[in-house]
């Protein structure tokens, strides 16, 4: 893989939670695998009085807090943090803005001569539209002779409106090729597997619409609290945070049409075409349609767990979802009639993230299967964790009669020796420096996306009467969600840890 050319990374929101949980340990694994620019400067930047020497600290802490590898080189740390400098600003001083221009040109003079600059906004939104501006205004934001890109983290606004809004600000202010959506599941190795399988295998694409599947049931279940984020989360909720971007996403990559190249405009086309076609859950059926929690104290293994009202940051008397099912239609050629199932919460049994494509049942019943057991081929593309693919499918048991039982064929990413998964910003930050925006969102793609969750806010909040389900923490949600899906006997496919041997051993 190419080197990026030589640049300034400035990252907004320098000491917070993303910062170090995510984005220092990417670069730095980036830096390990040679994947960074010869020549680069990291510049931190944030509200917290902090000196360079101090940032070059909390980058090492960072580092080896939250590396994913685990047998790592951490040698080259010294190396890495002396690259970075701390600045500290008030977003909203005008003068502070002129230091930081100053400061930027002299760490260019050192790094990059072209002037390459990305600006990394892992701010809590609400301040997207101050910087931004206050950048534009100081004149960092035209290219001279190399580039300069911007990164918004998600959530990008919390409503059609608002993301509206944001989007005309900053088109007034820079080009939509110069912005870059994060949604970082976009990122992940397992999620772009979802082309890979659908497109380069032509076994599944003849069976992929309403003639051979049943239904399609995404879940992304976390098995941690809402922890230190409850300030941010009390007014987000699982619909907000989790739903209208990742979830949407796999559901994009799911149910879009072959693009035409891969190249970034045709793949995002052929998602936002999937967007344009998501049946609007109308008001009054978003009670029957999409089911809300949220969890109640309980005990996990042992351990007490406090119910989501009284973490810190939240309303005691919040009615935030932590979790969030729901039903709904795609209503183009390929998909009308097939139900998708998207599911996901906090404080779930376990960590797990998985597309299920239901296959309809062979027409004639010949065999006997044990009684409970239902008949039908799955398809179960695993995006974290023990990342792979698992197909169900019948087969004869040994012996006397005819006897059936579903049986598991799987492929685990850890199979193959030798091959590192990138973590999703990892991914996403070498694509920024390449330029390239294929695994980012545009403009219309995110409106779109509010488009469709803004009816079922806006019936929440008009009808406080419809439910919020309390659920114990450490359960799957609400048991009721088990009504949304169509069908005798159906429920959701309650995932494990482990992919393939839930029968066997189910770490819960
Ligand atoms: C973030 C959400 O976008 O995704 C968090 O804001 C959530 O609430 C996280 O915990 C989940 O990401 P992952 O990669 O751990 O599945």
């Amino acid at each position: 893989m190419e080197r990026p050319d030589n640049l300034v990374i400035v990252i907004f929101g320098a000491t917070g939670d993303l910062t170090s949980r995510k984005l220092l340990p990417a670069l730095y694994s980036l830096s390990n695998q040679k994947l960074m620019p010869e020549k680069f400067a990291l510049l931190g930047v944030g509200r917290s009085e902090l000196t360079s020497a101090e940032f070059r600290k909390r980058i090492e802490e960072s580092i080896m807090d939250h590396s994913e590898e685990i047998e790592y080189d951490f040698s080259h740390i010294p190396e890495f943090t002396s690259q970075a400098e701390y600045f500290n600003i008030d977003y909203a001083s005008v003068s502070d803005y002129k230091r930081l221009r100053s400061l930027i040109e002299s760490l260019c003079k050192k790094n990059c001569l072209k002037g390459n600059l990305i600006f990394y906004l892992a701010t809590p939104p609400s301040i997207y539209e101050v910087i931004s501006t206050n950048l534009s205004q100081s004149g960092l934001e035209i290219p001279t002779n190399g580039f300069r890109r911007f990164i918004f983290e998600k959530p990008f606004g919390y409503d059609l409106e608002s993301s509206r809004k944001l989007n005309n600000t900053l088109h007034g202010l820079i080009k939509e090729d110069q912005i870059f959506r994060i949604d970082h599941y976009l990122g992940k190795e397992t999620v772009q597997n979802l082309l890979v399988t659908r497109f380069a295998n032509g076994i599944f694409e003849p069976l992929w619409n309403r003639n051979y599947i049943h239904r399609i049931e995404i879940t992304s279940a976390e098995s941690i609290g809402v922890e230190e984020r409850g300030g941010y989360y009390d007014s987000s909720g699982a619909l907000r945070d989790m739903v209208q971007n990742h979830l949407l996403q796999i559901t994009g990559l799911t149910a879009m049409e072959p693009p035409s190249s891969l190249g970034a405009e045709a793949i995002r086309n052929e998602v936002l075409k999937v967007f344009q076609s998501l049946e609007l859950i109308k008001e009054e059926d978003v009670e029957k349609s999409v089911i809300r929690g949220q969890y109640t104290a309980s005990t996990i293994r042992g351990e007490n767990v406090q119910g989501y009202r009284y973490e810190k940051g939240v309303d005691v008397n919040s009615k935030t979802e932590t979790f969030v099912a729901m039903k709904f239609f795609i209503n183009n050629w390929r998909w009308s009639g097939v139900p998708f199932y998207i599911r996901t919460g906090k404080r779930m049994p376990t960590r797990v993230t998985e597309v299920v494509i239901h296959f309809k049942q062979s027409p004639q019943n010949l065999f006997q299967r044990e009684p409970g057991t239902l008949a039908g081929n799955q398809l179960i593309i695993r995006i974290q964790p023990d990342e792979g693919i698992l197909l169900k499918f019948d087969m004869k048991e040994p012996g006397a009669g005819f006897n059936v039982k579903n049986v598991n064929m799987d492929f685990h990413y850890t199979d193959l020796a030798d091959v590192k998964i990138p973590s999703a910003y990892e991914r996403l930050l070498y694509d920024v420096m390449m330029g390239d925006s294929t695994l980012f969102s545009r403009d219309v793609e995110v409106e779109t996306a509010w488009k469709f969750i803004d009816p079922i806010h806006k019936a929440w909040k008009n009808n406080p009467q419809i439910k919020i389900y309390g659920y114990p923490a450490g359960t799957w949600g609400p048991e009721l969600s088990n009504n949304l899906i169509e069908g005798e006997g159906l429920t959701w496919r309650y995932p494990c840890k482990n992919l393939a041997d839930e029968e066997l051993y189910c770490e819960l």
